[in-house]
């Protein structure tokens, strides 16, 4: 059947939260819209591991194994220290990353006009900005080994990663990079550390064969991962598509989150390989943790986990129309003032995660009334 199964896992801190509010927003496009979905909650994080000794327990893994989506929310916080670190292993995000192979994490920024009065960068610098990073996700020092800890014959200890990356493992996420680029606006910049590391050696070396052989069509360029920190906050608009590896992802679309005026905005999708049916695993998420600051206060922004629902609906469920109208939703809540606090001006109203839920719900009717 076309019916698509989504498994809902919440997590940690202010991941159920935020995912509680995408749920209402999935729920709305299958009575509304008639999208086929069914949706089965999973518990995550310290909750099961304190009822069950698992983090994952078997009824979550089973959900997820079933799932063509999954809506993730956060792990991670202080509380979760009483959890040993073998059985947060067992059961981590990374795990599960490396385990469906999602090896392609697309993090769109975008900048909402609504927004620029608020967002820590100035609005001269904001407007436009529409950009998509592409962070390699089950590969890179995350996985490398050998990795450890030791202890030194002099007593000392020393702790030890291992940075690597091979042809495959480049070319697959790079290859998503440019077919990405070619239907925006086909330009590819990848973002290494070449002029240290061998890895960015064959990470460059292969970008360029793989873009001569292929996507000779697409604009590429390099930028050393140091100055493309310092870019993305100057001038983020030269930006279409920006391909790196796990960690300096994982930086750049934390620092990348204020040129779209907060980290609680950001979406992201993690797709694994297509298989002989032509489908393909996927896990939704905000970028944003676990917030252990504003955790548990029903504060925190849910922009971000609802517009990685926006994400789902074009990427899982083939429904680009459908996902235009949340963005659309979205861009209409924000510039009719709906401001959870980290994208409030001072003196501002600021909704709680629920009432900015309810802001999408009634931006998503007043939308599709209009269309
Ligand atoms: P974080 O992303 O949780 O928070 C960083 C800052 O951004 C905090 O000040 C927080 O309040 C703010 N923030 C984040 N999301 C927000 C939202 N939706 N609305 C408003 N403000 C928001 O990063 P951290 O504090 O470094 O990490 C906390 C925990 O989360 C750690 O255990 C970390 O490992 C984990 N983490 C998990 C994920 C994930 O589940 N994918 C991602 C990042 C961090
Ligand atoms: C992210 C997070 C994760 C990462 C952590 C929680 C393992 O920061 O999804 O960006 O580093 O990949
Ligand atoms: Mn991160």
């Amino acid at each position: 059947s076309n019916m698509m199964k989504v498994a809902v896992v919440g997590g940690e801190g202010i991941g159920p939260e935020v995912t509680a509010q995408s749920q209402r927003v999935l729920n709305w496009f299958a009575v509304k819209r008639g999208v086929p979905m069914t949706l089965r909650e999973a518990q995550y994080g310290i909750i099961p591991y304190l009822a069950t000794g698992k983090v994952m327990p078997p009824d979550t893994v089973e959900a997820m194994e079933e799932a063509d989506a999954i809506l993730w929310g956060a792990t991670g916080g202080p509380e979760t220290k009483e959890v040993p670190a073998a059985a947060r292993k067992a059961g981590s995000l990374l795990g599960l990353r490396s385990k469906y192979d999602l090896y392609a994490n697309l993090r769109p920024i975008v900048a909402h006009p609504a927004l620029s009065d608020s967002a820590p960068l100035k609005a001269s610098v904001l407007t436009g900005v529409d950009f998509v990073i592409i962070r390699e996700l089950t590969s890179g020092i995350y996985f490398g080994e050998p990795r450890g800890i030791e202890t030194l014959a002099d007593g000392q200890r020393r702790g030890f990663n291992t940075e690597q990356y091979t042809t495959d493992q480049i070319r697959r996420v790079v290859r998503a990079a440019f077919e990405l680029a070619r239907t925006r606006r086909n330009k590819v910049c990848s973002v290494d550390k070449a002029n240290v590391l061998e890895t960015s050696v064959v990470w460059r070396e292969e970008v360029i064969a793989l873009h001569a052989a292929e996507f000779s069509d697409v604009e590429l360029t390099h930028m050393y991962v140091d100055n493309a920190a310092m870019q993305i906050v100057r001038e983020p608009r030269q930006f279409d598509v920006m391909v790196t590896g796990n960690i300096f992802g994982d930086i750049l679309s934390d620092c990348a989150a204020m040129a779209s005026g907060s980290l609680g905005m950001l979406p992201s999708a993690s797709l694994g390989p297509v298989d002989r049916f032509g489908r393909r695993k996927a896990l939704y998420e905000p970028v944003h943790g676990s917030a252990p600051d504003i955790a548990g206060r029903g504060i925190a922004n849910p922009l971000g986990s609802i517009l990685s629902v926006a994400m789902m609906l074009r990427m899982t469920m083939n429904r680009p129309e459908d996902a235009d109208l949340l963005e659309k939703a979205v861009a209409s809540a924000l510039s009719g003032g709906a401001r959870t606090a980290d994208i409030a001006e001072a003196g501002a109203k600021r909704l709680s995660t629920q009432e900015m839920g309810d802001a999408v719900l009634n931006a998503l009717d007043n939308v599709a009334a209009r269309e």
